[in-house]
């Protein structure tokens, strides 16, 4: 039954119930949602990317306070595809190609509903022995898919920015600090600490450092070469430095695909430093950590396989629906020390049998059952599908990078490692005017994203205006990419005739 035909009449449940939705009227009202379900994922190409609003003008389209009485489901739904679904930014558009693309599948989503419905709480093994015990399963799963070796264990988190704070929080209790009991303030014994990444690392990292309380200054950010990854010597250099300086390195943060220009660390360089050096490494793979699922493709990692912990996003390239992220770590006593703190409340008598409580792994209490979605994407899809898709990506990628590269007046502002191509459009006629081109092209790439037929982001590499395009949709085909380009010469011909 679709929306139109049921009866827009409220539940006896909504006048005069104690009690939830009756499960008859449950069952009717989902149905009803996953037929909008099906219609948005069948018919999102008739939005545009971008909805065309502006700042502000939505949230007057809802009434200020919430309603006294309940009102119909009907009435929700419609006001859902009136209010709701327009207003999107559709990242399940085919010609979504801004940020990291990501795609809620269908077989996620359905895991996104089981898991809604079951309610599970993954904060201790007795809350829900499932979910604990799935995790476990899914993690498995993925490190012998992304070729880590089996030292490394892990958990799902929401998102990179917590694993990558997780991560550091335990380079820093291995440091000895001893941060978890005593804290960092006032104290004398505790030499400043600091935390290496690349000057292209993403914004997390430093985040971390504000919320671990080493402050933004404990981030160096070492100096990168022209095709934007970290240089090894400029590390060993900063290192030797502040540890003259009576600074205490705990951390390096590699990354595999830079948030920028997809650039990639060397890694195994990285590794012998931290080795070397006794530093804790994070790589941070958050966005092309899902390319090592292709045996083929692993070039890029070679040597993520020494690094202490390393975080992959399923919620960026393994088509999970926000959120879920990977964190693998060879120390997860490391990660216990830093965050367990059990009050009797949480006391079982599970402990007196070696259970996982996940909770004592991470800073927060209760946890999503996600590894749910995780478990029915990857039967779904088997490696094999998913293998198929990323490969495919990467021939749309390179198919648009080789046409940027062919096209007079265009040029690529770094190499294409992955399914990201940053370019700028450079006319002749505008020669140096770094101002000029910048300019032009944010008004080429505004221009573009207007159509609503395609949706590009930008980033500035060597201080220059870029625009990315990034391939990462599982509805996108080359005629998107090819819309993209078309749309981007022809933006190029009205903004720098
Ligand atoms: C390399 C990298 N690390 C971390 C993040 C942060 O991811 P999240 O939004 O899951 O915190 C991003 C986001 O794009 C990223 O590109």
């Amino acid at each position: 039954m679709t929306t139109t035909e049921r009866p827009n009449a409220l539940d006896p449940a909504q006048i005069d119930g104690l009690v939830d939705m009756d499960p008859e009227a449950f069952r009717s009202a989902a149905h009803a949602a996953v037929d909008l379900m099906a219609d948005y994922l069948a018919s999102v190409e008739k939005f545009a990317v971008f909805p065309a609003v502006e700042p502000g003008s939505i949230g007057p389209g809802f009434p200020t306070a919430a309603p006294e009485t309940g009102e119909s489901i009907d009435a929700i739904l419609a006001d859902y595809s009136r209010l709701i679904e327009p207003n999107a930014t559709h990242w399940q558009h085919p010609g979504f190609l801004a940020y990291f693309g990501t795609t809620a599948s269908g077989a996620g989503i359905i895991g996104e509903m089981l898991t809604a419905a079951l309610g599970q709480n993954a904060m201790l093994w007795r809350t829900s022995p499932i979910a604990t015990e799935l995790e476990g399963v899914v993690v498995g799963w993925l490190r012998q898919a992304l070729g880590l070796p089996d030292a490394f264990d892990g958990l799902i988190t929401d998102t990179a920015s917590t694993s990558s704070l997780i991560a550091l929080a335990a380079a820093r209790e291995v440091a000895g600090v001893e941060a978890a009991a005593h804290g960092i303030g006032g104290r004398p014994d505790v030499r400043q600490m600091r935390v290496y990444a690349s000057a292209e690392a993403h914004s997390s990292i430093e985040k971390a450092c504000m919320t671990l309380g080493l402050g933004r200054d404990a981030l160096v950010k070492i100096a990168t070469n022209d095709r934007f990854e970290l240089l090894p010597d400029e590390l060993k250099a900063a290192i030797a430095r502040d540890r003259d300086a009576g600074l205490r390195p705990i951390a390096i943060v590699a990354t595999v695909g830079t948030t920028s220009s997809t650039s990639v660390d060397p890694v195994a360089a990285i590794a012998d430093i931290a080795a070397a050096e006794g530093l804790w490494l994070h790589v941070d793979a958050a966005y092309a950590g899902a390319v090592a699922i292709c045996p083929e493709l692993r070039g890029p990692f070679s040597g993520w396989d020494r690094a202490d912990s390393i975080v992959v996003n399923p919620h960026k390239w393994l088509f999970t629906p926000l959120d879920a992220s990977l964190l693998l770590t060879r120390r997860m006593d490391a990660l216990r020390a830093a965050f367990s703190l059990v009050p009797e409340y949480l006391l079982t008598l599970d402990r007196a049998t070696p259970v996982r409580d996940y909770n004592e792994y991470t800073p927060q209490l209760g946890r999503r059952f996600r590894a749910l979605k995780l478990w029915m994407l990857l039967r779904w899809f088997g490696l094999e599908g998913l293998r198929r898709r990323i490969r495919h990506h990467l021939e749309l990628t390179a198919d648009f990078a080789a046409a940027v590269d062919a096209t007079p007046e265009w040029e690529r502002l770094a190499p294409v490692p992955f399914s990201t191509v940053c370019f700028r459009f450079r006319p002749e006629r505008l020669g140096a005017d770094e101002t000029a081109l910048d300019a032009a092209n944010a008004a080429i790439m505004d221009a573009v994203n207007r159509s609503g037929d395609v949706f590009l982001s930008h980033t500035r590499l060597a201080g220059r205006f870029t625009i990315r395009l990034a391939v990462g949709n599982l509805r996108t085909e080359a005629r998107h990419v090819e819309r993209a380009w078309e749309l981007l010469q022809s933006a190029a011909r009205e903004v720098a005739p």
